[in-house]
């Protein structure tokens, strides 16, 4: 029997799974990071060594878990958050943390990149606007702030691929994470180098980036005795967390799209060439399947709102749920669930990180609007459920001005394990919303172009023939969706109506943190 790992570095933990080719999971495991390191508002940073830590964790993990040797393991794939920068000097050590995908600090970064290469010709070389998000400003920001540390770089690497040269000794990555970098020729599937030369940036400091099925490397001996792998084990290019994670969805077909709530929230849909947004408010990547795009529309705070109303006012669910072994989360909806569809017009922006799409506004800020002396808290948490299924609603409505076809929505990410939250999505979305057989996502979908590139599979698109099945299918409910409606048609004005007044405060806050 030949087994499949797929490796997923998320943003709270990294994740193992080893899958047969018929799609069971067989073993699963995570090794939790060190909590993101915050210093200001809109700042984020984690260590590229804690990663790798977790991994080892993870992959030994999910071997005992499924009770296999590494070397029952054919291939293994790699997924992870997008968008970080990871820098290492000569001698190949980590020069400093990794700003992460929610990192805001590099406006300025992106309206120098903006005013250099021009905001349509940034389009056509790499598809896509400067935006804080992406990682080019990031790296930009150290060269303008911490030059004698970027002038020690020699490697420039995406957060999985920090992981995979630990694995396999190779600097490399694939088409679907390079994508986010601002540094890639999406339509042509290879780097810019004329975005590259306007930048200033050394080409030598990248990896090469292959497609995501393609062999990139084997496990090290060292790597196998720290993660109990076999040496020799071939890794593939794998993906960003976000095509991953469609992959795990069989997101490989024109008119299918997914939802996923994770710490970030994405809707996301195939496309079999490139389709642009001429605003920029959605991206457009590269997708893990060769030769084809997708687009997704981002919401920076989806889980990560309810993480963050759990860690602040959840405190006595937390600690219940700690000692009864129960899923504080499910002790929060649970609270939610009394309250009817709309919260009794209570909205919730969920602009904790600022917000992608479709603002492209890192100064973006969330808030509870409405709020009357009857809402309790059962009606807050209900809100944030809401909001975050209206901004990723905010995506779908780009996708149909492109004309992209929406023909079905897979729900998947550890918000989506909630069926309150399920509903709340088909009845905002007014689309039919499935769920997979296999809820594992993104390391799930690392696994199957594992299996691709080891040939278990003839393609990516026939690993989900035979790894996927629907296991749910939850309709749009008319009356609820026509409540939703007019909610929504409130929401989308809030924004736009608070901006001047989010931007004024985010000076002050700016002005009021600690100097760096
Ligand atoms: C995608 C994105 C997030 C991160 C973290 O553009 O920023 O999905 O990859 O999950």
């Amino acid at each position: 029997m030949s087994y499949l790992m797929g490796i997923d570095i998320g943003t709270t933990g990294t994740r193992a799974v080893i899958v047969r080719p018929d799609g069971t999971v067989v073993g699963a495991a995570t090794g939790d990071h060190l909590p993101m390191r915050m210093e200001r508002p809109g700042w984020a940073e984690q260590d590229p060594e804690d990663w790798w830590e977790a991994t080892t964790v993870a992959v030994q993990g999910a071997l005992v878990e499924a009770g296999l040797n590494g070397s029952d393991i054919k291939a293994v794939g790699l997924s992870g958050q997008m968008h970080g920068v990871v820098l290492l000097d000569r001698a190949n050590a980590v020069l400093r943390p990794s700003l992460i995908w929610c990192d805001q600090r590099s406006q300025a970064q992106c309206d120098w990149i903006t005013a250099q290469v021009g905001s349509e010709r940034l389009i056509q070389l790499v598809s896509n606007p400067a935006l804080t998000g992406f990682s080019a400003p990031k790296l930009l920001w150290i060269r303008d702030h911490e030059p004698a540390i970027y002038d020690r770089a020699a490697h420039f690497l995406l957060p999985k691929d920090f992981v995979r040269y630990r694995l396999t000794g190779e600097f490399a990555t694939d088409v679907s994470d390079a994508s986010g970098t601002l540094l890639f020729d999406v339509s042509n599937r290879r780097w810019s180098q004329e975005m590259l030369a306007a930048l200033d940036i050394d080409p030598s400091l990248l990896p090469q980036a292959f497609e995501s099925p393609k062999i990139t490397g084997t496990v090290t001996r060292e790597a196998a005795l720290l993660t109990g792998l076999a040496a020799g084990t071939p890794v593939v290019g794998g993906a960003g967390d976000q095509a991953a994670s469609a992959v795990g969805n069989g997101i490989v077909l024109p008119g299918l799209t997914s939802s996923t709530l994770g710490s970030s929230g994405v809707m996301f849909a195939y496309t079999g060439a490139p389709k642009l947004d001429s605003a920029g408010r959605i991206h457009t990547f590269c997708h893990a399947v060769p030769g084809k795009w997708h687009v997704m529309g981002v919401t920076q705070g989806a889980g990560l709102s309810l993480r963050w109303f759990r860690d602040h006012f959840g405190t006595a669910e937390s600690w219940y749920a700690g000692q009864t072994d129960s899923d504080v989360y499910e002790l929060l909806i649970k609270e939610a669930e009394h309250i009817p569809p709309g919260s009794g017009g209570l909205l919730f922006l969920p602009y904790l990180m600022g917000e992608r799409t479709p603002h492209l506004d890192p100064e973006a800020r969330g808030m509870w609007f409405g709020l009357t002396a009857s809402h309790t808290r059962g009606h807050l948490i209900r809100a944030i459920l809401e909001g975050v299924a209206f901004s990723l609603r905010d995506s779908l409505e780009i996708f149909s001005e492109l004309e992209i076809p929406v023909e079905q929505i897979r729900a998947s990410g550890g918000g989506s394990r909630s069926f309150t939250w399920r509903q709340i999505q088909a009845d905002v979305y007014g689309k039919e919303l499935v769920t997979l057989k296999t809820s594992e996502g993104s390391a799930f979908g690392a696994a199957l172009l594992a299996g691709a590139g080891a040939k278990v599979y003839s393609s990516v698109e026939e690993s989900a023939r035979e790894a996927i099945q629907v296991s749910e299918c939850l309709y749009p409910r008319a009356t609820i969706s026509a409540i939703y409606d007019r909610q929504y048609s409130v929401y989308r004005d809030l924004y736009p109506a608070v901006r001047d007044l989010a931007h004024r405060l985010s000076a002050l806050s700016v002005e009021s943190a600690p100097e760096h």
